[in-house]
C-alpha cells in the first residue's frame, strides 16, 4: 500500500514539473535556515519565525523539510515545507511560496514531494491547522486529499488583533 502511495505522488509530482518546469524539489539543508526566516516573513501570519527558530527546527530529527528551488541555483529558494513527525504520524508546521511565484501551481508540487518524502518515512497519517479564511492553503490541501476533521474557533490571532478559526485537517497517505 505505502509502495503505491509513493508511486502515485513521485507521478503526480513529476508530470506537474513537466508542466510547470524552472522549479524543483530538494530536501531542505542546514543553511536553509536564513532564506526560511526571509520567505516567513511574506506570510502575513502574526508571529514571523526567527532564523534561530528555523535553525532549530532544521537541526531536529524529528522535522523533515523541502524546499522548492531555482534548478540552476539551488540556494535560491522559492518555497518550502517543515513537518514534525511522532511515530507514523506527521503534522505539517508550515508551508510558503515566496509571493513572486504564487499562482503558478508550484505549491502543489512541493507538496506533493514533501507527502511522498513523508510516506518514506513512514509516515501514514498527517494532520495540519489551517485558518479558515485562508483560501489557496485551503484549496492546495483539499486537492491532496486533506479532509477537515474538527473546527478551533479562536485558535489564530490576526496582526491587527482579531482572532479566527483554524480547521483542523487530516489526510492518510496509506490509502491514496
Ligand atoms: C498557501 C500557498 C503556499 C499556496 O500557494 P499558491 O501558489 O498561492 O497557490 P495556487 O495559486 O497554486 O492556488 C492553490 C489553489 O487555491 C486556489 N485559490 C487561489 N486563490 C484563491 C482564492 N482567493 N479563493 C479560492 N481559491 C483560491 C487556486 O485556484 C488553486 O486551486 P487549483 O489548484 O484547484 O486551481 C501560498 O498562498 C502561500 O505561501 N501563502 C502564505 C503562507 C500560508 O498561508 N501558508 C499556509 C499556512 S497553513
Amino acid at each position: 500500500m505505502m509502495q503505491r502511495t509513493l508511486s502515485f505522488l513521485r507521478k503526480i509530482a513529476a508530470l506537474m514539473l513537466r508542466k510547470k518546469t524552472s522549479a524543483f524539489v530538494r530536501h531542505a539543508a542546514q543553511k536553509d535556515a536564513q532564506h526560511f526566516a526571509a520567505l516567513h516573513a511574506q506570510g502575513d501570519f502574526s508571529h514571523a519565525w526567527s532564523l534561530a527558530e528555523f535553525e532549530g527546527f532544521l537541526a531536529d530529527r524529528s522535522v523533515l523539510a523541502d524546499v522548492l528551488c531555482d534548478p540552476s541555483r539551488p540556494d535560491r529558494l522559492y518555497g518550502f515545507v517543515l513537518s514534525r513527525r511522532a511515530g507514523d504520524e506527521a503534522e505539517i508546521l508550515t508551508i510558503i511560496l515566496a509571493r513572486a511565484v504564487r499562482g503558478r501551481g508550484w505549491s502543489r508540487v512541493l507538496l506533493s514531494h514533501h507527502l511522498a518524502h513523508l510516506a518514506s518515512a513512514g509516515v501514514s497519517t498527517l494532520f495540519l491547522e489551517v485558518e479558515d479564511a485562508n483560501l489557496p492553503a485551503r484549496a492546495l490541501y483539499e486537492a491532496h486529499g486533506f479532509s477537515v476533521i474538527g473546527k478551533r474557533p479562536g485558535y489564530y490571532r490576526r496582526p491587527d488583533g482579531s482572532s479566527a478559526l483554524a480547521l483542523v485537517m487530516r489526510l492518510s497517505l496509506a490509502e491514496l
